[in-house]
């Protein structure tokens, strides 16, 4: 068949048919979808939606024009009206384009806002990439205290445990402001001009579009040649020292554990002081599970008011993909309760009223519509996870008992149709 999904992205389905694919199954994703609702209520986020996509400038004006994402990853298109539109990367520019043109600062000096979206970049295909990936983010506006930062990184790290992962290493650094990055960035160049040549092709690009990024680059040579590089923490003004030594603090007496490593500078250019990663080592090279950081100076950039903010994305996919890696608890398969099969028209008839009923008081019943033979219904009944399956045929209309057979166990009892509701909402 032509019609084969594009390369990088994938379906949601109720159950994967592929073992491997088991992370795609709908259930888990509104399992996770539920949890971080419960989570980010909690912590006073409320939540936003965007549109898939934007205009163009949004993005090359707020990631930066050298980062990776705008570079190389965009999704962009003319419209029919010659516009340049591109489908959203990320979730932080356009939160911050929706706060600036519904002036939300006039509404409540801080807003905390979340969202659970997809994003959209054309990545090199490999595990745990994605061309569409679904995040859930939260950006919180107006406040410029270290204590935000902790609320936010708090957050993500409750949301991971609520889900039960374990063995998670939080990342954190300070890339101060954006004078200490100027300065930081002549030594580091200066640094590593000698062993220019020892670097990776894509670090010898970034070398003079963009330096810092050579820092977290995974290639061999790339770390070889950073060794005994100056470290950004000695680049930092006393005032952001400061922030993030509060910072490091709050965490400790949060029992939160951290590593500093001033080699994290992520790959978006409009951070400024803590940024940070979490990680999971199932993953493989793609494991951060999140991330994000500050950005104070980016809704004036846009063109808004002069205000802080912090945020993090995390990556459901890869969530997900180590809920199962780490076999951690996962809520029961939502299934029917009763599969209701029919012996005879009068019966089907009869038996689609009782769903119908059954349904109207949110009990799960689905029922055998076809006249195929009871044992491919039983069939049927057992894939679909049906706890109970009855058979209603003349003998249950004449009695008006039918008998209640429970899948698993295969232990019966008989209940009168007119109990047949109260029976099954104690389950
Ligand atoms: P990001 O680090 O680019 O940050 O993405 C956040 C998370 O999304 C990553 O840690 C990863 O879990 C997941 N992710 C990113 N790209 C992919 C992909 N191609 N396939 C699968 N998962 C992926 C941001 O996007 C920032 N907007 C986060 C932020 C919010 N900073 C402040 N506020």
């Amino acid at each position: 068949m032509d019609y084969q999904i594009a390369k990088g992205v994938f379906d949601i389905l109720p159950k994967d048919p592929d073992e491997e694919g088991k992370w795609r199954d709908s259930h888990l994703w509104q399992y996770v979808e539920w949890v971080i609702r419960g989570v980010a209520f909690e912590y006073g986020f409320r939540e936003i939606r965007t549109p898939l996509f934007e205009k163009t400038e949004l993005f090359q004006r707020s990631i930066g024009n050298t980062s990776d994402i705008v570079s190389k990853e965009m999704y962009t298109f003319q419209d029919k009206g010659g516009r340049s539109l591109t489908l959203r990367p990320e979730g932080t520019a356009p939160v911050m384009r929706a706060f600036i043109e519904k002036r939300l600062d006039q509404q409540f000096p801080v807003q905390k806002l979340f969202y659970i979206m997809p994003m959209f970049r054309y990545e090199r295909q490999q595990a745990g990439r994605y061309r569409q990936h679904h995040q859930f983010g939260v950006e919180a506006i107006g406040n410029d205290s270290p204590y935000q930062d902790v609320e936010g990184i708090d957050l993500l790290y409750t949301f991971l445990n609520r889900l039960g992962l374990k063995g998670m290493t939080l990342h954190l650094n300070s890339i101060g402001d954006q004078e200490a990055r100027n300065r930081y960035r002549s030594a580091l160049k200066e640094f590593l001009s000698p062993l220019l040549s020892q670097l990776s092709e894509d670090s010898q690009e970034r070398f003079t579009t963009n330096p810092l990024r050579i820092l977290d680059s995974k290639d061999e040579r790339d770390q070889k040649a950073l060794s005994g590089a100056p470290s950004i923490l000695d680049f930092l003004n006393d005032d952001c020292k400061e922030h993030f030594s509060t910072v490091c603090s709050l965490l400790k007496k949060m029992g939160i554990e951290y590593n500093i490593n001033p080699r994290l500078v992520r790959g978006l250019d409009y951070y400024n002081k803590t940024v940070f990663e979490i990680t999971a080592n199932e993953l493989g090279a793609q494991n951060s599970l999140g991330g994000g950081g500050r950005y104070d100076g980016l809704i004036k950039q846009l063109g808004g008011p002069d205000l802080p903010a912090f945020g993090f994305g995390s990556g459901l996919e890869r969530v997900i993909q180590t809920l199962l890696a780490q076999k951690a608890p996962l809520p029961p398969v939502p299934s029917t309760l009763l599969f209701m099969i029919p012996m005879g028209d009068q019966s089907k008839e009869r038996c689609f009223e009782l769903m119908t009923q059954l349904r109207r008081v949110h009990i799960p019943v689905e029922m055998e519509y076809s006249d195929r033979k009871l044992k491919s219904s039983l069939r049927y009944a057992d894939a679909i996870g049906a706890r109970y399956i009855c058979v209603l045929g003349e003998n249950e209309l004449a009695s008006g008992i039918v008998e209640l057979k429970e899948m698993r166990t295969g232990a019966t009892e008989k209940v009168p149709l007119q109990d047949l509701q109260k029976r099954l909402q104690h389950g």
